[in-house]
């Protein structure tokens, strides 16, 4: 979403001002060009140095400093933006832009820009409670401002409650949301995710390596391009994307019943779990103790859930995973006609930057027409981008 995108990033004097450097790093390794606008206030709490150096671009405050050169800058910078975040946003500051007063750089831009704009308030709880605060914010929202809502928690005035600038992360997908195509909106995704486990006892299970990282990255994405979205994931360290519905299960058993009962109203099936395919015949009632003996379990076939899928589906676009260590393009094709898909995603986890745990991917696109693209190494959030494109390609 930020590759060779213009971001002004208006940063406000307040003690979150410092979270905006990594808010800063994060759109600049995605390939955005950030220029940085502080308030006067702003530099009281980080140096200009500080952005400029991280963005390769000047930092710019002044609005009479801008006059002096050729074009009228705040209206070049407002211009040239594709994105403005205001990061963190005072209260001052919206209540300003609600009224319309253009005052200074960073006011004035806003006022000028045709960008769509996203404020990240941060605030004291009392201010953010405060009628004319929210009268300003609602108001703002009306108009078509974009806003993320401040975290709860200790507050740098030593109050505890909603106000805190939410993380850089959060800031950065809530930015991408704000740039991503709406072209999902109307469609209900059902998206698995994460390992499965069967229980074998009451203090072990059967599982696999999955982190989860590649379906929860398809939720968070395709809730930035407008869909509905329920996560069915196995047990993950992930939190759940905002904005997306979580389910979480933890056996096959429970993730196929969840599944075929969103099923029905989904329009969209992108199955990235990774499902053990056997479980434990029996699960032992009593922690199973060790003798002299080996030990020899008995494995009973988990269900297939997402053949099951392709046998029930009535219209909706189904996309499954082939994690493979050989032979990736023939068992990736064997999966993909035997369980009646419309895409399967195949990757070759013994390659570097692939597989489990880790933050890119390198995958092969198979279609039921037979077409196969391979695609670089990505991000998980840029693979799940280019899956999604596939996918809203097919429901059309
Ligand atoms: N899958 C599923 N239910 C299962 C096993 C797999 O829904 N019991 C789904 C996975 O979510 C994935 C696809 O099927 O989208 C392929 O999973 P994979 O484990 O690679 O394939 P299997 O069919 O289990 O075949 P094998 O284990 O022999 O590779």
């Amino acid at each position: 979403m930020f590759k060779g995108k213009k971001v002004m990033l208006g940063v406000c004097g307040g003690i979150a001002a410092y979270k905006a450097i990594e808010l800063l790093r994060l759109m600049v390794k995605a390939g955005a060009d950030v220029s940085v606008v502080m308030t006067a206030s702003a530099r009281e709490f980080v140096t200009p140095l500080t952005f400029q150096t991280l963005s390769s671009n000047p930092v710019h405050s002044d609005l009479f400093d801008l006059y002096q050169e050729k074009e009228i800058g705040h209206i070049s910078l407002a211009d040239g933006a594709d994105l403005f975040v205001i990061a963190p946003a005072t209260a001052n500051i919206i209540g300003k832009i609600a009224g319309g007063i253009a005052d200074d750089l960073l006011t004035t831009t806003v006022m000028a820009t045709r960008a769509p704009v996203l404020f990240a308030p941060a605030m004291n709880v009392h201010m953010y409670e405060n009628p004319i605060y929210r009268r300003n914010e609602k108001s703002l929202r009306e108009l078509g401002y974009h806003f993320i809502d401040p975290a709860f928690g200790a507050l740098a005035c030593g109050y505890e409650g909603q106000g805190k600038l939410p993380d850089p992360e959060a800031i950065f997908t809530a930015a991408q949301a704000v740039l991503a195509p709406q072209d999902l909106a109307g469609q209900k995704i059902l998206v698995t995710a994460g390992p499965t486990r069967e229980e074998l006892d009451p203090v072990r299970y059967l599982s696999n390596y999955s982190s989860g990282k590649m379906g929860y990255a398809i939720a968070s994405a395709a809730v930035q391009r407008g869909a509905e979205v329920v996560l069915v994931s196995g047990p993950t360290f992930l939190s759940a994307p905002a904005g997306v519905e979580l389910v979480p299960v933890v056996s096959a058993e429970q993730m196929r019943a969840c599944v075929l009962s969103v099923l029905p109203s989904a329009t969209a099936v992108v199955k990235a779990a990774a499902v053990a395919d056997y479980r434990p015949l029996t699960v032992a009632e009593q922690k199973i103790k060790k003798n002299d003996a080996e030990l020899t379990v008995s494995l009973e076939k988990n269900p297939d859930i997402l053949a099951e899928v392709g046998e029930k589906k009535q219209g909706q676009v189904v996309v499954g995973f082939a994690a493979e260590t050989e032979n990736l393009l023939k068992h990736a094709s064997d999966k993909l006609k035997r369980k009646k898909l419309d895409l399967i995603v195949a990757n070759d986890i013994t390659q570097s930057g692939a597989g489990f745990d880790v933050d890119t991917n390198i995958v092969k696109l198979l279609h039921a027409d037979g077409r196969v693209e391979e695609l670089p190494q990505l991000s998980k959030d840029e693979v799940a981008h280019q899956l999604l494109d596939r996918v809203v390609a097919l429901l059309h």
